[in-house]
């Protein structure tokens, strides 16, 4: 099996990317475990937080930046790896795929993400989704605290649909979920990773 050779500190670190870095808690995190990280965003307000994270933390701020959320401005095979945490899913689907082949471009060998799953969907107040548990659609979301955003919803065969066209296959998964007694409602995330065969 191939692993990411540790090479140790220096010029010669494990190289990562963190795709929609947001505040840059998990740059800062990849920072901490010695890893060249990079993190890029399309949100200006982020990566201004982002790099006062980084400067409290104590490492360089100028490894995080904007971007225009379509290319990847970034060389083929730049990354060893690649990670995302909430960004997949609250892309457009058509965007998602595009953007999945922009990061199997700068990856060499790893991408982990997660997703929201399908049954997640009775979590959101629209009532014409609330019982359907296998939506694998999308929508705008109208709750106060992620007002206006794109939710994604995966199921298997969507997730395979989004890496259809890429050189990725899965070499790890689970869904994890949890299901309020009281309430009934539902939340489940998959996680996954995917490896590059070439
Ligand atoms: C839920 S936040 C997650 C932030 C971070 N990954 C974390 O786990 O803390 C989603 C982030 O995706 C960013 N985003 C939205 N569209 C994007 C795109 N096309 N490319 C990269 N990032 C994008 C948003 O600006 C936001 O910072």
């Amino acid at each position: 099996m191939w692993r990411i050779p540790y090479r140790g500190g220096g010029a010669d670190k494990i190289r990562g990317l963190d795709f929609g870095c947001g505040i840059g808690r998990i740059t800062a995190l990849m920072c901490e475990f010695g890893i060249d990280a990079h993190g890029i965003d399309i949100s200006e307000n982020a990566i201004s937080e982002a790099k006062n994270v980084l400067e409290l933390a104590g490492f360089n701020t100028s490894i995080v930046s904007i971007y225009d959320g379509q290319n990847i401005p970034f060389n083929n095979n730049f990354f060893d790896f690649t990670i995302s945490e909430g960004v997949i899913d609250s892309l457009p689907f058509s965007l998602a795929k595009k953007l999945l082949k922009e990061i199997e471009r700068v990856t060499k060998k790893f991408f982990y993400f997660s997703l929201i799953s399908s049954s997640s969907v009775s979590l959101f107040n629209s009532n014409s989704y609330q019982k359907d548990g296998e939506f694998n659609g999308e929508f705008v979301v109208q709750e106060k605290h992620e007002f206006g955003t794109i939710q994604s919803f995966y199921n298997m065969k969507k997730i395979k649909e989004l890496i259809k066209e890429t050189k990725f296959q899965i070499v790890w998964g689970e869904l994890i979920e949890n299901h309020d007694i009281f309430t009934k409602y539902s939340h489940g995330r998959y996680h996954l990773v995917l490896e590059k065969i070439t």
